[in-house]
């Protein structure tokens, strides 16, 4: 596993990370055995970076991470997020609500600091009012937070948290199906020193290549009740895009495959070769799901040619049907 510097943090994060929102049970039912496996696969493969979020489960994500974490010589670095629970979202921001919410995620990774804390899609005008990100730095300062960074749904939004001096990662919706960011937050995030998350790296599956038209999922997978955005941002699940469509695109990625690459390695080996990327939070239901992921480190970057097509599929055949905005 290769490793990369996180930005401000000055962190060295495994090029491929592990996404946990899974283990908060919100991609369907994850039992403790299964959530074990899949923590220990991932250490295993050499993944030393884990993002998670307060509202992952009511907290369930954190608290098995703190959890499996805690008997462990080597610490793994944790991310987690802040700014979507009830107390805050959408209109109960103040340095202190945050503080208390930081808190409670500190019991519940069983930590005494956090390694890095990132604002969780807060509303846009909270956001661009700009004191969230002075209280973040506040929190740094007075020592609950290591350091801090912002997860986000636009690129403008992105962009304009390069602009604080203290915040250390973004973390963005970046994939084959959602390649915007290359032209002017990538250079904008590197000239700042600021390490890039990308999450959702395979849209939430669709780029495994293996799903099919008009599948159903459980009650309780996201992918079941946000497929069209009915509980939040149209743009996070499938990456904005309509399920069936999804799927269709995904098809006509196929005849771009090299022969014996699947279509997760393009699809994680892509957003790689880009040297702004610091770290790729994809999910994972089953720990076997980890190590193929984990194997996308050790790949060769993608041909020129490759590349070249990967941007024309996107511009000519993806971006117009991205719902919720880039
Ligand atoms: N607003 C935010 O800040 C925000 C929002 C969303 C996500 N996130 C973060 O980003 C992380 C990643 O996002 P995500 O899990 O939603 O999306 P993702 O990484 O794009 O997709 C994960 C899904 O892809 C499938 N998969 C993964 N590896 C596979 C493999 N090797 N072969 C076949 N299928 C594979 C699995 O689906 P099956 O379970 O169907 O097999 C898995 O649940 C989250 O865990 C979370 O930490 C943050």
């Amino acid at each position: 596993m290769k490793l990369r510097t996180l930005g401000k943090t000055g962190f060295k994060v495994s090029e491929i990370g592990l996404g946990c929102w899974q283990l908060g049970n919100d991609f369907g039912p994850v039992e403790d055995t299964q959530a074990a496996q899949i923590l220990n696969s991932a250490m295993q493969a050499g993944i030393n970076f884990y993002d998670t979020a307060d509202v992952y489960g009511g907290g369930l994500s954190e608290t098995r991470i703190g959890q499996w974490k805690a008997p462990l010589s080597n610490a793994p670095i944790i991310a987690t997020k802040v700014g979507r629970d009830g107390a805050l979202y959408p209109d109960g921001y103040s340095k202190a609500s945050i503080k208390a919410s930081l808190q409670a995620s500190m019991k519940r990774l069983n930590v005494e600091i956090i390694d890095l804390a990132q604002l969780h899609c807060v509303p846009r005008d909270v956001l661009f009012d700009g004191e969230i990100l002075n209280w973040m730095a506040d929190l740094q300062q007075e020592g609950l937070i290591r350091h801090f960074g912002a997860s986000v749904e636009m690129l403008d939004e992105a962009l304009f948290c390069t602009t604080h001096p203290k915040l250390a990662t973004l973390q963005i919706l970046f994939n084959l199906l959602r390649q915007d960011a290359i032209d002017e937050l990538l250079p904008a995030a590197a000239n700042n020193d600021i390490g890039i998350i990308v999450r959702l790296p395979l849209a939430s599956g669709l780029l495994s290549g293996k799903m099919k038209k008009d599948q159903v999922f459980a009650e309780s997978d996201h992918r079941h009740y946000n497929v069209d955005g009915a509980a939040f941002h149209v743009g996070e699940t499938f990456n904005g895009l309509p399920y069936n469509k999804g799927v269709s695109l995904v098809d006509e990625l196929r005849p771009m495959l090299d022969p014996d690459q699947s279509m997760t390695e393009l699809a994680l080996r892509w957003i790689l070769d880009q040297p702004a990327v610091s770290t790729v939070i994809a999910g994972a239901s089953r720990a076997e799901q980890v190590i193929s992921n984990a194997n996308a480190s050790e790949l060769a970057p993608l041909s020129l040619q490759q590349h070249h097509q990967l941007k024309t599929f996107y511009t000519e055949r993806v971006r117009d049907h991205i719902r919720g905005g880039i």
